[in-house]
């Protein structure tokens, strides 16, 4: 499945980037990325992204077959990181849940929608049938670069996060991508 990486892909500006799973020694590169993160891109991101113990945790636990992490690098540094948190028991072992997260500086050069379509091929491979985007509803660029690669709104739970920064309650739209009919 990943003998395709580490793939480079073309961005519309030309500038090329390096797409590849994340591996053990990733896990400093990955801390500084969330560091150098934009406090509101980080600010309702599910984890304390700048917590090194919980990146470390990640980095030791790596298992891509529960989370896969693909990142993007640009000389030498990581410039975005995707993950697909694949369901593996229960009633929802056809669902997928996406994040993305890119660099400021490689925002809106389209590299979000390259990675959703690169977790988009790498979900169905693995049978997924529907692919879930949870995404704060006040992030409405966000929820836009969702429903352009694909994701349509299915609803939105109220007041159901609460933003670390201010304690304040926040609600949630879900997003779904069917992959395929869900019928088997
Ligand atoms: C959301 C995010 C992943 C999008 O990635 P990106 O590389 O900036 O987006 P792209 O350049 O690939 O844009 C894809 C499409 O979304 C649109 N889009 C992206 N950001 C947008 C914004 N802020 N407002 C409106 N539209 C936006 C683009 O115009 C483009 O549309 P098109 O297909 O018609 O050209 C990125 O902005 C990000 O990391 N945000 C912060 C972290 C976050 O909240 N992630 C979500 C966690 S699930």
């Amino acid at each position: 499945m990943f003998e395709d990486y580490p793939k480079k892909i073309t961005l519309p500006d030309g500038l090329s980037v390096t797409l590849r799973p994340m591996t053990r020694d990733d896990q400093y590169a990955l801390y500084s990325f969330f560091v150098d993160l934009g406090e509101e891109d980080r600010r309702f991101l599910r984890n304390v992204v700048t917590d090194r113990k919980l990146i470390e945790k990640w980095a030791r636990n790596l298992n891509y077959d529960k989370v896969l992490p693909i990142l993007a690098e640009y000389q030498d540094n990581i410039v975005a990181n995707a993950t697909l948190h694949y369901q593996t028991f229960g009633w929802g072992r056809h669902v997928a849940e996406i994040r993305v997260t890119v660099a400021p500086e490689f925002q809106g050069r389209r590299l979000g929608a390259a990675l959703i379509e690169e977790l988009t091929t790498l979900a169905a491979k693995h049978n997924v049938k529907k692919l879930l985007a949870r995404i704060v509803t006040n992030r409405e660029g966000v929820i836009t670069a969702f429903k352009r690669a694909g994701f349509s709104q299915l609803t939105v739970l109220k007041n159901y996060v609460k933003d670390l920064q201010n304690q304040q309650y926040a609600d949630i739209a879900l997003l779904v991508k069917e992959l395929q009919p869900a019928t088997s």
